[in-house]
């Protein structure tokens, strides 16, 4: 099946959907200008994820430093990038009414800034838009810690309560999963009628059960990504291509959805 012809079935699936959980990685903000993990130039060809797990960063001021070096390197892409289509696409389903549950395992706050809303994201490997102590829980301004960061007024941020570790606001390797929202997910995933995946690998757990989750709860799924996943043969469409050109395609054949999507993201489309 082409990309076309599998951009219209999806697009009716979505349709007729009435519970749908959108589930994005990483290759939903690419088109975005932020580099994902696991494509060839991605984060993980630049920096060796076992060097960046929780358990060194609580342990050595060597790692927390390493840490926050990418964490400068990468913020700016963050702040500077804007939602794409793809992401529009996923707030005009939320807009339908049609959205049960977002659920991304991105930390770039770019489905929120495409108008999904706080109470119907999750964000269940937290924000890099923020940062927190992890010995008293602190919150800390992330903007201003950047611009510390760039002057050279700090090195590795210090708690300003307690002096102690103070690191983004994201699930590192190795670091708990946040427990209210993973079970906000599985929950989602049981009670969807329709799970729709976009841009990720799907290699990453427990975030990579959850299409076999809404599978086994009787759901249908839809994979957006432009390489095979592990999950592709419990897919009942398999759409390859940018996220941005599908999801917007996809979007075309969602019947009246599809007019929620056209006003906000035609100027993006040309
Ligand atoms: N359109 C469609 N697919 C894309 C695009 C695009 N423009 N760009 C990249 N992709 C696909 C890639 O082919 C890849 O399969 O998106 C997928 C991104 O996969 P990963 O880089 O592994 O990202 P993700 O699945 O989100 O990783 C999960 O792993 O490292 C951890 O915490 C990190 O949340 C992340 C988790
Ligand atoms: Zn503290």
């Amino acid at each position: 099946m082409n990309s076309v012809e599998s951009c219209r079935r999806a697009g009716e699936m979505l349709a007729r959907a009435e519970a749908v959980v959108v589930l994005t990685g990483a290759g939903i903000s690419t088109e975005s200008g932020i580099p994902d993990f696991r494509s060839p130039g991605g984060l993980w060809d630049r920096y060796d994820p076992t060097k960046l797990t929780f358990d060194r960063f609580c342990a050595s001021a060597e790692t927390r430093r390493d840490y926050w070096r990418l964490a400068t390197e990468t913020y700016p892409l963050l702040t500077r990038a804007e939602p794409n289509p793809a992401h529009l696409a996923v707030a005009a389903i939320e807009a339908s009414g049609r959205l049960l549950k977002l659920v991304t395992q991105n930390i770039d706050g770019l489905h929120q800034r495409a108008g999904n809303s706080e109470q119907r994201t999750v964000e269940i490997h937290g924000s890099s838009l923020k940062a927190h102590c992890i010995d008293c829980g602190r919150p800390h301004d992330r903007a201003e810690l950047h611009r510390r960061l760039l002057a050279g007024e700090i090195a590795v941020p210090e708690c300003e309560a307690c002096g102690g570790r103070v690191k983004p606001s994201t699930i590192s390797f190795g670091q708990a999963m946040p427990e209210k929202e993973t079970a906000e997910a599985f929950d989602a995933a049981r009670d969807c009628d329709l799970m729709i995946v976009v841009g990720s690998s799907l290699q990453v757990y427990p975030a990579a059960a959850l299409p076999d989750e809404a599978v086994r709860s009787g759901a249908s799924l839809v994979i957006v990504n432009r390489e095979p996943t592990p999950k592709d043969e419990n897919a009942t469409v398999i759409v390859r291509g940018s996220a941005a050109e599908t999801m917007s395609l996809i979007l075309k054949h969602a019947g009246d959805i599809s007019a929620g999507f056209k006003a906000a993201a035609d100027p993006m489309l040309r």
